[in-house]
C-alpha cells in the first residue's frame, strides 16, 4: 500500500473522485455540475439546483413539478419529533436542535435500503422537505410559541420564511433567501461535506450522514463564521475601529471570521454575489450601517492580507442579507445546513456507487514497548 506524505488537515490531498461540482481559487470560479454558479444564482431556484446535484442533470420542466411537488408533500414533521424538540433547551444552540432532529428522523426512516432507487429518492425528498420545517419548529417554540403548519401554496423559500415569522415574506426577500440557498448549496470537498462522505462510506443510513455533516458545519472556522462575522461588526461599531481591530488581530495573529479559504485565493465568486443581493435589500428596505463597515473591512484586509491570499469567503456578507430579513444570528449556520443537505446528498449518493468505506492511515509518532506502572508506582 502507497502511503502518501502526511499533510495536515489533509491540504491538497484528494479524498475523493466527484463530478458534483469544481472550485478554481485562483480564478474564483464555482461550478455546480459544470454550470457557473452565477448563471444558477440568476436563473436557478434551490430546488432545481438540488436536483441538477443529486441527479447530475437539469430536470425537465416536468421533472422538476414532481420533485417541487414531492416536496411540499413532505414538509410536515411527525408529532413526535415535534414533541422532542419542545423538551430541547430553549437557550440551545438551533444547531445543536437540528443535529438532534436529523438523526432522529432516522428513528422513523432509516431502512438502509441503499441500493434502491425508490428509497434513494424518499430519503433526499424526506430531508430537503423537512430540515427546513425543523428549524423554524425550534424557532417558534424557544420563543414559546407553537410551530406552524407548513403552507402547501407557497414556494421552497417562502414557506421556509413563512413558518419562521409566521407572516408570508416579501417576494423580493422570499427570491433573494432562494438564491443564498443556491449559493450555500455545495462546496466541494469542504469539511462537513467530507463529514458526510465518511460517514456515508460505512453504509449507514442518510438521516445519520445529515447529522454528521451537520455537528461538522456548526464550527466557527467553516459554517459557523457567518454567525461570528455580525458579532465581528457588532464589536467593531464603526469605520474609525475597523483598521485598529484587523492590526490587532493581525498581531495576535486571530483569524478575522468572514475572511480566507483553504481553497479560494482571491475573493469567493459567492461573496461577491452575496453583495450584490444585500444591496438589493437595502435599496428596498434601507441601508445598513454594517455594510459600511464591512467594506471598510474589505478594504482593510485587501491591503494588509493580499499577499497572502486573504479575502472574503461566503460567510461575510451572508449575515448582512439574513440581517436585513430580520433573522437571529444564530439561525444562520442552521439556514447555510438547509441548502448544504443538498450537497451533502449529491455526495451521499455518489459515495455509494464509490463503495468504499474510508480508512487512512497516521503518521506514528507514540511510543513503542512501554512497561505498565502498577498504580501504587505512579
Ligand atoms: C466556509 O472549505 C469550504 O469550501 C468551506 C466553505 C463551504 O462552502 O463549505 O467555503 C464555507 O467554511 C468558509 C470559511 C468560513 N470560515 C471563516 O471565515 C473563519 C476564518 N477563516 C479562517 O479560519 C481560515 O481562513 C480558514 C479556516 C477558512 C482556512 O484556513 P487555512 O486554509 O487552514 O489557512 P491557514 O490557517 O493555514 O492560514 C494560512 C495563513 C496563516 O498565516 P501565516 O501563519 O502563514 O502567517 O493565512 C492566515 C493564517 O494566519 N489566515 C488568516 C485568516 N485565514 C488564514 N489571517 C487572518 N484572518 C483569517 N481569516
Amino acid at each position: 500500500m502507497m502511503v502518501c506524505e502526511y499533510k495536515p488537515g489533509l491540504e491538497g490531498i484528494p479524498a475523493a473522485e466527484s463530478s458534483i461540482s469544481f472550485v478554481n481559487g485562483q480564478k474564483g470560479l464555482l461550478e455546480y455540475r459544470g454550470i457557473r454558479i452565477e448563471e444558477l444564482a440568476e436563473k436557478s431556484s434551490f430546488l432545481e439546483t438540488a436536483y441538477l446535484l443529486i441527479w447530475g442533470e437539469l430536470p425537465t420542466k416536468e421533472e422538476l413539478q414532481v420533485f417541487e411537488e414531492e416536496v411540499r408533500m413532505h414538509r410536515r414533521i411527525k408529532y413526535r419529533i415535534r414533541d422532542m424538540m419542545k423538551s430541547f433547551p430553549e437557550s440551545g444552540h438551533p444547531m445543536d436542535a437540528l443535529q438532534a432532529s436529523a438523526a432522529a428522523l432516522g428513528l422513523f426512516y432509516s431502512r438502509r435500503d441503499l441500493h434502491n432507487p425508490v428509497y434513494i429518492r424518499d430519503s433526499v425528498v424526506r430531508l430537503l422537505a423537512t430540515i427546513p420545517t425543523m428549524v423554524a419548529a425550534f424557532q417558534l417554540m424557544r420563543k414559546g410559541n407553537d410551530p406552524v403548519r407548513p403552507k402547501d401554496e407557497l414556494d421552497y423559500a417562502s414557506n421556509f420564511l413563512y413558518m419562521l415569522n409566521e407572516k408570508e415574506p416579501d417576494p423580493l426577500a422570499a427570491r433573494i433567501f432562494d438564491v443564498c440557498l443556491v449559493l450555500h448549496a455545495e462546496h466541494t470537498m469542504n469539511a462537513s461535506t467530507f463529514s458526510a462522505r465518511v460517514t456515508a462510506s460505512t453504509l449507514t443510513d442518510p438521516y445519520a450522514v445529515v447529522a454528521s455533516a451537520v455537528g461538522t458545519l456548526g464550527g466557527p472556522l467553516h459554517g459557523g463564521a457567518n454567525e461570528e462575522v455580525i458579532q465581528m461588526l457588532e464589536q467593531i461599531g464603526s469605520i474609525a475601529n475597523v483598521r485598529p481591530y484587523i492590526e490587532n488581530c493581525i498581531q495576535q495573529k486571530a483569524k478575522i471570521m468572514g475572511f480566507g479559504h483553504r481553497v479560494y485565493k482571491v475573493k469567493d465568486p459567492r461573496a461577491t454575489i452575496l453583495q450584490d443581493l444585500a444591496e438589493q435589500l437595502f435599496a428596498k428596505f434601507g441601508h445598513d450601517e454594517y455594510y459600511d463597515i464591512a467594506l471598510e473591512m474589505e478594504r482593510v484586509v485587501e491591503e494588509k492580507l493580499a499577499h497572502k491570499g486573504i479575502y472574503p469567503n461566503v460567510d461575510f456578507y451572508s449575515g448582512l442579507v439574513y440581517r436585513k430579513m430580520g433573522i437571529t444570528t444564530d439561525l444562520f449556520t442552521p439556514i447555510f445546513a438547509i441548502a448544504r443537505v443538498a450537497g451533502w446528498l449529491a455526495h451521499w449518493k455518489e459515495q455509494l456507487e464509490e463503495n468504499r468505506i474510508f480508512r487512512p492511515t497516521q503518521v506514528y509518532n507514540g511510543n513503542h514497548e512501554v512497561v505498565y506502572t502498577p498504580i501504587e508506582n505512579r
